[in-house]
């Protein structure tokens, strides 16, 4: 059944965003007091980032925001998904600090949002970490749990009033996985244990977050956006099905567990060697009950054991790639289905917001056109899989499509485009590819149903 004829499962609450994220877009590094970031410091360090990009510019987002709010009431989106950058408020990480016209530049985006009766939702922590805060240990300090529960509280009293979708994280196993045990990502630690104590201490600071946020105001909605990825098996048998439980403890459970039911998953200790060390009373705050739960998807993972009993991980991907997006990534919708509805029966019953979902595919301009097929071709069939959710009673109640613009792409830095507008990184200027005016056709029918 193609998606215009499923478009009735969407109820006509639902939220049709797009997300960005601060780093990635907003530029003016060095502006109106902002401070500096690990991403900063990550992005100039050589060797880091694909051909030394840096989000120094980006996208200009903070000078062009009218301009990018324009382009999103004309495509039709009802809600937007942006990022505060901590070092804009807080410069060198002391919350007794604050930068008032940090504070300024969130206030115009929100009232111009608003404007143009778009419903914003922020993301307090999407990976630019005051410096000052990572030369006291980063996620590796406990006390960093304590300022970011005073900068959510910072940002709440300010914003509160206007806002009231909040996260508190975007996607902690990047942060502790990429950030310290890969060392892809800032800060660019290496170390399984450096992994299992940042991301210990991401989770307790998104419970010490919560606590704080609800104890300035009442009437939010707070959550927490994880990067989910069905995994399947590659056959039936009983070491595929082994491989495929451990990949997901890696992956899903390892924050799943702990922030609905209050404890880590035993297999840690098969994967890091150790469990997480941690205060008794950790797990009341980790385990607070969410208004919501974000999830971010762009991929599923078959696996199978790896078969080698000297390899330190043993689990190996065999998932099919005779359809891939330009980072390499299978595109399997069917994954998306499965997911939300593994949620809803293992942690449910929880409103779930798809915070992100979108495809990155080598864009390029013909006569001032954009014409992006594969995007569409992406974009509706995930589409299709929340409508097969919907169908089968799972609460989703919104999804945010990653990402209004082509932006800084991390360690792959402008080389991944993303974007539903294209983005002249030499001019800044913008184009609608094609995929924005499909979306925006999409969200008209979909709010059009009788
Ligand atoms: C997830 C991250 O939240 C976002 O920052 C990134 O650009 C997308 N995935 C695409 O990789």
């Amino acid at each position: 059944m193609a998606l215009t004829n499923k478009l009735r499962y969407f109820p006509t609450t639902f939220a049709w965003g797009v997300a960005t994220a601060a780093y990635q877009i907003e530029g003016a590094a060095t502006i109106d007091g902002r401070g500096s970031s690990i991403w900063d410091e990550f992005s100039h360090t050589p060797g880091k980032v694909l051909s030394g990009d840096t989000g120094d510019i980006a996208c200009d987002h903070y000078h062009r925001y009218p301009e990018d709010i324009a382009l999103m009431n004309h495509i039709g989106v009802t809600h937007y998904r942006f990022s505060v950058s901590w070092p804009r408020i807080l410069p060198d990480g002391d919350s007794h600090h604050i930068n008032a016209k940090g504070l300024a530049f969130y206030d115009r985006l929100v009232d111009t949002l608003l404007d143009n009766q778009i419903i914003p939702a922020i993301t307090l922590y999407h990976w630019d970490l005051p410096s000052e805060l990572q030369i006291q240990g980063g996620w590796l300090n406990s006390r960093t749990s304590d300022v970011f529960a005073e900068y959510a509280q910072i940002m709440v009293a300010v914003l509160g009033d206007r806002v009231k979708q909040w996260i508190t994280h975007n996607e902690p196993w990047c942060t502790a996985v990429l950030g310290h045990l890969t060392g892809e990502h800032a800060p660019g630690v290496t170390s399984k244990d450096a992994a299992l104590t940042a991301a210990h201490h991401v989770l307790l600071s998104h419970g010490k977050a919560m606590m704080a946020m609800r104890s300035t105001r009442n009437d939010l909605q707070i959550g927490i956006t994880l990067n989910l990825s069905q995994v399947y098996p590659d056959q039936p048998s009983v070491e595929s099905i082994r491989a495929a439980s451990l990949q997901d403890v890696f992956n899903n459970r390892w924050y799943l567990d702990p922030l609905f039911l209050g404890h880590y998953p035993e297999e840690l200790i098969d994967i890091f060697g150790k469990q997480p060390q941690f205060l008794s009373h950790d797990m009341d705050l980790i385990k607070q009950p969410l208004d919501f739960l974000g999830v971010n998807y762009y991929s599923a993972q078959v696996v199978a054991p790896s078969g080698d009993n000297e390899s330190p991980w043993p689990v190996r991907h065999v998932t099919p790639k005779d359809r891939i997006t330009a980072m390499g990534w299978p595109v399997i919708p069917k994954g998306l289905t499965d997911l939300l509805m593994r949620l809803q029966r293992d942690y449910g019953p929880i409103p779930l917001f798809i915070t992100e979902n979108g495809a990155a595919y080598p864009d390029e301009i013909v006569d001032g056109r954009i014409h992006d097929v594969d995007r569409i071709e992406y974009l509706s069939d995930h589409i299709e899989a929340i409508a097969d959710a919907l169908a089968h009673g799972v609460d989703v109640r919104g999804y945010f499509l990653w990402s209004l613009l082509d932006n800084f792409e991390w360690a792959f830095g402008y080389s991944k485009r993303f974007g539903i507008v294209y983005v002249d990184y030499t001019t800044l200027e913008r184009t609608l590819k094609d995929s924005a005016q499909w979306y925006g056709r999409l969200i008209h029918d979909a709010l059009s149903l009788p």
